[in-house]
């Protein structure tokens, strides 16, 4: 039992959200090289040309075993076992964030001290914010000329609505970045420019040391002491409990390219953070400590092996221990099954797991059966986790297939990839499957839909924007009869896949029209997968 405390203890696992280029990908190598799970920074994985998401995500896809790798990581340090979870870089996939997000305790905000938050990320990072869990931030790139710290400071409250205690300060930036003061051992730690190299040598200097003097560039020494003053005076005082309520953020400034700073975060963030926390289910809390095995299903990939046609369904372990060939029960199917091929990912390498502890993340091959929020558990303790909400879409297309004879392969590829949580698939009521409406959260997910169906399914398709913005689902469905509805001519009554009725509206107008001409009707915003 003890060895199962111990090995839950030592876990750590976060997610890290960043904007695109913000250095995420290199900060992880960084963080994998001071693990000694990979020997050199730079192997984590290839892309570096591709800039805009949606190739990237396709370059992402032609080589989807790099796309396995780096979704998630395990790495040791120092006898903690640390599990890294990455998330899309662009807001669009903002729903994809949320999921992973629910899978983590806690997150790693990497942000481009040159840039700040930038618009296109706001909704990403917001997000973040709506987990309560504590949000860790990295100000990325001080080694090139950044904005200023109070500045960057200010952008992260306003976007994020949290407070924010910087845990060191950057004295300078780009060629005039000199190192951090960390506001803890009141030391100044000089920038040496490192390229991925694990071991520096730290040179250190106390505010009163001569040498630091001849370390800083003219008026740096001036503006250091103010800086420190002004922190100790007016700053959000660090707060441990509004950390880990995700009120307060701690921020760091470092460089990961050049390797300054990022053992220290690393450090701290050991300290900072907690061993899995216990989850919310509908027979009460479940602890991690407990020696039941339990965990969910928070995203599920397919044909991540094209010439297999695999699919995997990731889960995060809530509690107890994963054995292999262990038989579990899955509430939502209401039956046995032994998880097949559990695998975890270290570094570069899939590897088959044999044992894994709550706080880790397992891909099991899924044969079709899980949805994204499934829980599976011990066969003599059967619950379910609080489930995971789905986003209402804000765009919608009328999708059908170009060539009517691929009708079951076009069927057949809108409902895997709408099982992963990629889009959501709707129909106009009495409508066979032949046309379908696709709602997604961010426009860029229907470009990603109409590559995938072409690559993987081999279908084209012909989309059609629809004027649609808002979804709301009828409540109270049985009591409707939807038909008979008193709607605006620009309403349209659609279902889901699970036989949900829905209503469709291209304004607010129509939707305040929908409740006043029928009285007793109850809409709400957000639907399960
Ligand atoms: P991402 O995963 O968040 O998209 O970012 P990634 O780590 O791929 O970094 C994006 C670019 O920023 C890379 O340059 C990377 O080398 C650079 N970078 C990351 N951290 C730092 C840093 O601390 N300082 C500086 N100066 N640059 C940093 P690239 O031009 O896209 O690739 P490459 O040609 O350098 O390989």
């Amino acid at each position: 039992m003890s060895d199962l405390f111990n090995e839950i203890d030592k876990r750590r696992t976060f997610a890290i959200i960043s904007h695109p280029d913000a250095g995420k990908t290199t900060l992880t190598e960084k963080l994998l090289l001071y693990g000694g799970a990979i020997n050199l920074a730079g192997s984590v994985k290839g892309k570096r040309t591709a800039k805009h998401a949606v190739s990237d995500w396709m370059e992402i896809e032609k080589q989807r075993g790099i796309s396995v790798t780096s979704s998630v990581l395990q790495f040791k340090y120092k006898g903690y076992c640390i599990n890294i979870l990455d998330t899309p870089g662009h807001q669009d996939f903002s729903e994809d964030t949320y999921r992973t997000l629910m899978a983590a305790d806690c997150a790693v905000m990497v942000i481009d001290g040159s840039k700040g938050v930038e618009n296109q990320t706001i909704k990403l990072f917001k997000v973040c914010v709506m987990r309560h869990i504590p949000i860790i931030t990295f100000i990325n790139k001080m080694d090139r000329d950044s904005k200023s710290p109070y500045d960057l400071l200010e952008d992260i409250e306003n976007v994020l609505g949290i407070n924010t205690c910087p845990i060191n300060w950057p004295i300078g930036s780009g060629k005039e970045f000199k190192g951090v003061y960390e506001r803890n051992t009141k030391k100044v730690i000089a920038f040496t420019a490192n390229n991925g190299q694990k071991e520096v040598e730290k040179e250190e200097f106390t505010l009163d040391d001569p040498e630091l003097d001849s370390h800083l560039a003219y008026g740096q020494k001036e503006t250091l002491l103010e800086d420190v003053e002004l922190l100790d005076g007016a700053g959000d005082e660090f707060d441990i409990d509004a950390v880990r309520k995700g009120e307060l953020t701690p921020v760091f400034f470092g460089s990961a390219l050049t390797n300054f700073g990022v053992e220290p975060f690393l450090e701290e963030f050991l300290n900072l953070t907690t061993p899995p926390l216990a989850r919310e289910s509908d027979d009460g809390i479940i602890e991690p400590k407990s020696d039941e095995f339990s965990a969910f299903v928070f995203k599920i990939q397919a044909n991540m092996n094209k010439n297999h046609r695999d699919r995997i369904a990731f889960m995060r372990i809530c509690s107890g221990k994963f054995e292999k060939n262990m038989e579990v029960f899955h509430m939502q199917g209401n039956k046995k099954i032994k998880l097949s091929q559990p695998q975890q990912i270290m570094a570069q390498e899939r590897e088959i797991v044999d044992e894994a502890y709550a706080g880790d993340i397992i891909g099991v091959f899924d044969p079709g059966i899980f949805s994204i929020g499934d829980t599976v558990c011990t066969p003599s303790h059967k619950f379910k986790f609080k489930g995971i909400p789905t986003f209402a879409p804000e765009h919608f297309c009328l999708v059908r297939q170009k060539d009517t004879m691929k009708r079951k392969q076009f069927i057949k590829g809108t409902n895997q990839i709408a099982q992963e949580g990629a889009i959501q698939i709707f129909q106009e009521l009495d409508a066979g499957m032949e046309e379908v409406i696709v709602g997604v959260v961010g426009v860029l997910q229907f470009d990603v839909l109409k590559y995938r169906l072409n690559n993987e399914y081999n279908v084209e398709i012909i989309m059609e924007n629809l004027p649609y913005q808002f979804i709301r689902w009828i409540k109270n469905d049985s009591e409707v009869d939807v038909k008979a509805l008193d709607l605006a001519s620009d309403t349209k009554r659609i279902q889901d896949l699970k036989g949900n009725h829905l209503l469709l509206f291209t304004s607010y107008w129509s939707i305040d029209w929908a409740l006043e001409h029928n009285k007793g009707l109850e809409l709400q915003e957000f639907g399960n997968v």
